[in-house]
């Protein structure tokens, strides 16, 4: 069982972008858990995206949370791409690593004035949108482009409220229904549209954006979402000189349990609903994270020790909760695999736990050889990953590595226990 990135050789290991993962990790400073990603195949991923938009105006807005590392960015730039940031510290990462202002996006519902003021003054004319999420943000944004003497580009991030059981994704990431704290309802558009009106010496509204949810693998609620925008785009023409449209992220991947609709497929839906809308001169934006990193990485760690109990066989690994949290937080399953499998496998079911002092400290049951092996894979961890790792239990962060031209091109060692308990004593 392999995912679309990984693949068995004829010896039985496990590869990534053409390399072994056998013995990738016994380099100086990596060791385990370590998280490997192929650069290649998330190039490959962005450019057939790239190609969904035919000749379109678009862009593609990687949301950076998803994995905030500058090689994975860099590789995403050199294909056209531009970054989503969340706060003041991705957006400085972005431009860092080569993403120029006017691809830049900055969602997020509460962002402080140091961190408007950081998007205001990027580049020659600030980032190419602030999406705000409130009629109160747009006085405060327009506070901070008027002291600094700049015009704020901005879009209205609408709630779309699609309801949340339409949105088939866990509760925990859809963001898009009328209980979410993000976007501004509907119902209170007007005002937005009065509040930017009043600010139009220090405002410009570009575009219109929503974001249904996370994880999305299937084509409706993004598409009710995105219909949205567009409806409400179109209304909002006769009051803003439109730029843009921007339908948000959530393209889901491949778990294990299917994933039928492929990243390009919801562009070219959103695309034709575009047109019908009769606003097809307007840019598409879209915002997605997952989809372009998360197959495309893999956590490795190493085998500590089984533990046999009347009712249940654990497999004991180096990787935690605090590497990998989506496992603990959203109940998600990553599948697990030897990257070595042993002769004559015979399977059975283990529970794989890490060493983290929380009962959530556990990846689920896998069906696992019976025989002894020194290393597992967890597969599909490039996306929210790293990103959301911890040093909870004075636990190191992972290293990474990164593979490219099949081979490995740069890693980021471990940086050890020893400076946390410095860091806290
Ligand atoms: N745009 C906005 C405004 C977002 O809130 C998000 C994700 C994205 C784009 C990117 O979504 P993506 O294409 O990656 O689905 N930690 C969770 C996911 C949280 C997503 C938060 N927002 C997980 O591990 O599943």
């Amino acid at each position: 069982m392999t995912t679309a990135a990984t693949r068995r050789d004829e010896k039985g290991t496990l590869t990534l972008g053409g390399v072994s993962l056998a013995g990738l990790t016994e380099v100086d400073g990596v060791g385990t858990p370590t998280y490997v990603y192929d650069l290649d195949g998330i190039a490959a991923n962005a450019k057939a995206l790239e190609a969904a938009f035919e000749d379109g105006p678009h862009l593609v807005a990687y949301a950076v949370k998803a994995n905030s590392v500058g090689p994975i960015i860099r590789a995403l730039g050199a294909q056209g791409c531009g970054a989503d940031v969340v706060s003041g510290a991705e957006l400085v990462l972005a431009q860092r690593c080569g993403i120029a202002a006017e691809k830049i996006i900055y969602s997020g519902v509460a962002k402080t004035d140091a961190e408007i003021d950081l998007a205001l003054g990027a580049g020659e004319k600030g980032i190419r949108a602030i999406n705000v999420e409130s009629v109160e943000v747009i006085v405060r944004v327009a506070a901070r482009a008027k002291a600094l003497g700049r015009v704020a580009r901005i879009t209205m991030r609408i709630n779309p409220g699609v309801e949340e059981d339409v949105i088939d994704t866990h509760r925990h990431i859809t963001t898009g229904h009328d209980d979410a704290k993000f976007g501004i309802p509907l119902s209170t558009l007007k005002d937005a549209i009065a509040a930017a009106s009043a600010a139009a010496e220090h405002i410009r509204v570009v575009g219109v954006a929503a974001h249904a949810g996370s994880q999305l693998t299937a084509m409706e609620s993004y598409l009710a979402s995105a219909r949205k925008v567009f409806d409400t785009a179109k209304s909002m023409r006769s009051h803003f000189q439109l730029e843009l449209v921007d339908t948000g992220g959530g393209f889901g991947i491949d778990y294990g349990t299917g994933c039928p609709v492929a990243p390009a497929d919801f562009i070219r839906a959103v695309r034709a609903a575009q047109r019908d809308a009769g606003i097809a001169d307007l840019a598409l934006f879209c915002e997605p994270g997952r989809a372009l990193v998360g197959a495309q990485g893999v956590l490795l760690s190493r085998v500590i020790q089984v533990k046999v109990a009347p009712e249940r066989r654990w497999l004991m690994i180096d990787a935690g909760m605090n590497d990998l949290m989506r496992p603990a937080l959203y109940q998600a399953f990553h599948r697990i695999v030897p990257v070595t499998m042993p002769a004559g496998a015979t399977p059975t079911a283990m529970r794989v736990v890490g060493p983290v002092c929380e009962s959530s400290d556990d990846f689920g049951v896998h069906e696992l050889p019976t025989q002894p092996f020194e290393d597992v894979a967890i597969l599909d961890a490039g996306a929210y990953g790293f990103s959301m790792a911890s040093r909870y239990n004075g636990r190191a962060v992972p290293a990474e590595m990164f593979l490219a031209g099949g081979k490995v091109s740069e890693i980021r060692a471990r940086k050890p226990s020893t400076d946390w308990v410095d860091d806290r004593v």
